[in-house]
């Protein structure tokens, strides 16, 4: 079998980094090993508070696949169907193998990877789409049916004022605060500001904002603020829900598991990309009893699914701002050739 070099292996390890993950953790580790590329987990980055069954892992990592595939398809080689591995939660204290597959020349590319750079996740206000934007966005959504509902135009206020209030919820939670704002990175002299997690630019907060969040989302006082019914000062996802075309949610019949969900998701997201719209997940929703409550009175999942998300999707805006990422060269191990 013919084997792809380490520096081909490593420019698309950079593309899959650009998938998208929960507080952008970046939990995929890559290993060559001859042939056959494997997908590692590393344990240290599973949210232990706020994804205690590890679905948003195993989403990443499914993202985090299905990136690797597009980039090794735009480049001419074709990563096989993944073995995988089972995989509970909690995870061992050590990295574990999650999926693996054989790399082959001879792929033709996939029009989706042209769109991994310019995808990201827009937490700010959307414009009014135009009518093509529409025509576009429908398209889209019949395209990805096995991943993606649209849900009723009529229940965009039920979506964002569940959301909202699910969304204090959650801040409620003190250890789910504290795992937040371990990830958030509001000052750029964070040590890790370039390397993970979630900075001032793409939360959408001017330099004054993300000064009062320092103080404001350290978990203690965000669990006050939310006790004391102010979670409004700190949530302002209803309005922005408000904005949006259209509400995905993202659903997948019984027996599809996270990581092919992951797969489906980010092939979904790009498509929208693709067709000049923008989204962010909405995971109170689905993290909340208040959430689960809420999707389930809007109806929004049909008999046979199981919701894993939902986003609120609009109109992409001129220059977002891009995510960190760790450097491709710390998440790809080459195996020792056998002698
Ligand atoms: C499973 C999953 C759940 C997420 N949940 C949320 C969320 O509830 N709110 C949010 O603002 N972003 C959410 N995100 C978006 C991540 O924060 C985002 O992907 C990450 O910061 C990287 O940024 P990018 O998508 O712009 O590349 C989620 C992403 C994934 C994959």
């Amino acid at each position: 079998m013919i084997a792809p070099g380490v520096d081909r292996v490593t420019q698309w390890v950079s593309q899959s980094a650009r998938a998208p993950s929960a507080h952008n953790v970046q939990p995929a580790r890559w290993r060559l090993a001859g042939a056959y590329l494997e997908l590692w987990e590393d344990p240290t980055r599973w949210l232990a508070a706020g994804d205690p069954v590890g679905r948003d892992a195993s989403i990443g990592l499914g993202m985090a696949w299905e990136g690797l595939r597009l980039a090794a398809g735009a480049d001419g080689w074709q990563l096989g169907e993944p073995e995988r591995d089972a995989a509970a939660y909690p995870p061992p204290p050590t990295p574990r193998r999650r999926a693996r597959a054989a790399l082959a020349p001879g792929a033709v590319a996939d029009p989706l990877a042209a769109w991994v750079d310019s995808r990201r996740s827009c937490r700010q206000a959307f414009v009014a789409a135009s009518a093509d934007a529409e025509a576009r966005l429908e398209a889209v959504f019949a395209a990805h049916a096995g991943i993606a509902l649209r849900a009723d135009g009529s229940a965009l206020e039920g979506f964002a004022a569940a959301h909202q209030a699910a969304s204090i919820d959650l801040l409620r939670d003190r250890s789910i605060g504290a795992e937040l704002h371990a990830w958030l990175r509001l000052s750029r002299r964070h040590p890790l500001a370039t390397r993970d997690g979630l900075d001032a630019a793409c939360l959408g907060l001017s330099p004054l904002e993300a000064l009062g969040g320092r103080v404001l989302m350290r978990p203690a006082v965000a669990a006050m603020v939310a006790r004391l019914g102010l979670g409004g000062l700190l949530v302002d996802e209803a309005r922005k829900t408000r904005t949006a075309t259209a509400i995905a949610v993202l659903a997948v019949t019984d027996g599809v598991d996270d990581f092919e969900a992951g797969r489906r998701w980010y092939r979904f997201w790009l498509a929208l990309a693709a067709a000049g719209f923008a989204a962010v997940p909405m995971s109170a929703l689905v993290d909340t009893s208040r959430g689960r409550d809420a999707l389930a009175a809007l109806k929004a999942v049909p008999a046979g699914r199981r919701a894993v998300n939902v986003m609120r999707v609009g109109v992409a805006p001129a220059a977002p701002p891009a995510s960190a990422r760790l450097p491709a060269a710390e998440l790809l191990e080459v195996a020792a050739k056998a002698a």
